[in-house]
């Protein structure tokens, strides 16, 4: 079977470095928020030239705990895509705040800027999109709407890790930039992982308070918060894939460029905007005969997943919001032909053949 994504012979090449860290942090016996912590918000931090980092439990922590500390909650309203992920909208709720949806580009799936500015409103906050699968959101015409309604920008950046837009990353574009280090995120951890990036010190202050019950330390409560921290094991092993993202982003970069070329034009492939760099967490081609080719992939031991086949505004659990199917059609058509094949950056280039091979023929 050719998996989704495969991490094992990434995890050869750094056992002995991770095995080390392991030892190190199971002898010091400090698990939590400790050194290494300190030191991965420090170099994420540089290298989204940015000057504030604050690691916490997992990218949707990092997506409510951003929306929380800019004060958004009950009666406020946050613009995002209905083509993500449901922690996107689920860490807008947790606040108390309503998740208003905005169809999504044609080529790139990402939030449409015209489309967000059909649907601000005086209730409107901020404006939180998502960079999917790795292809970076049109953030300059997005900052300008957010300077033109006097809006916050939070950045799911969940699936955008070393993404740039003439080379500078996603997540430093926004007043936040939320992570995930979720395993198999472009940086993934071995386990539950996230983290937000800004630059006033005094919001990181508080985003430091929410992840650890509304304290700084010595049993000292200022506000009510979470339990939602960065545990020092996650932190070490991040820091040995951290020192090779940006191999593991070309890797992947090389992979697409393959598929891109092998597969006919009879799919639509994933597109590069001009002065966007793709990392391609996701590799998503476009198709009428979505389900057939789905079939033959299976057939052929080949993995393959919708994402996302219901998008965020028809699914049950928030259809309190009162959206129906028609509402954005270039996100529902999108859903019905969606079709993720597998990435990873050592997916071997015979199964790439192999894959566009069945794909072509049908
Ligand atoms: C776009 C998007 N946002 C948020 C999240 C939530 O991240 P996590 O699984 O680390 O909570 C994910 C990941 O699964 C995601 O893909």
């Amino acid at each position: 079977m050719i998996p989704m994504v495969d991490l094992k012979k990434q995890f050869v090449e750094i056992k002995e470095e991770v095995l080390a860290v392991l030892t190190e942090i199971l002898e010091s016996s400090q698990y939590i928020l400790g050194p290494r912590v300190r030191e991965l918000e420090k170099r994420i931090a540089e290298y989204h030239s940015v000057s504030e980092a604050v690691g916490v439990a997992s990218g949707t922590d990092a997506l409510h705990l951003a929306v929380e500390a800019l004060g958004i909650g009950e009666g406020d309203e946050v613009i995002t895509t209905p083509f993500t992920f449901f922690a996107t909208a689920e860490a807008i709720l947790y606040t108390g705040a309503k998740p208003v949806f905005a169809d999504i580009d044609q080529d790139t799936m990402n939030i449409d800027p015209v489309e967000i500015e059909s649907k601000i409103t005086q209730r409107t906050k901020a404006i939180m999109p998502v960079h999917i699968f790795g292809h970076p959101a049109d953030m300059e015409r997005i900052i300008n709407l957010a300077k033109k309604y006097d809006l916050r920008i939070i950045e799911d950046c969940a699936q955008s890790f070393g993404a740039q837009i003439n080379g500078k990353k996603t997540g430093s574009f926004g007043d936040m930039g939320c992570f995930s280090f979720y395993p198999s995120k472009n940086l993934g951890a071995f386990g539950d992982g996230g983290m937000v990036l800004l630059s006033d010190p005094s919001v990181a202050d508080d985003i430091r308070r929410l992840r650890n019950h509304g304290s700084k330390g010595a049993y000292r409560h200022e506000s009510v918060g979470f339990n939602s921290r960065l545990d020092e094991i996650q932190a070490g092993i991040l820091l040995v894939k951290l020192k090779r993202i940006d191999e593991y982003n070309n890797k992947r970069r090389q992979k697409a460029a393959l598929y891109n070329e092998l597969l006919s034009d009879t799919v639509v492939k994933p597109v590069e905007k001009p002065g966007a760099y793709h990392v391609y967490h996701q590799y998503t081609i476009r198709s009428r005969q979505r389900d057939e080719i789905q079939r033959h992939l299976s057939k052929n031991s080949v993995s393959s997943v919708v994402y996302y086949p219901i998008p965020l505004h028809l699914q049950e659990a928030i259809g309190f919001l009162g959206y129906k199917k028609g509402d954005f059609p270039v996100t529902e058509e999108i859903s019905e032909k969606v079709l993720s094949l597998p990435m990873y950056p050592d997916l071997e280039e015979t199964s790439i053949r192999k894959i566009a091979d069945i794909i072509n023929n049908v």
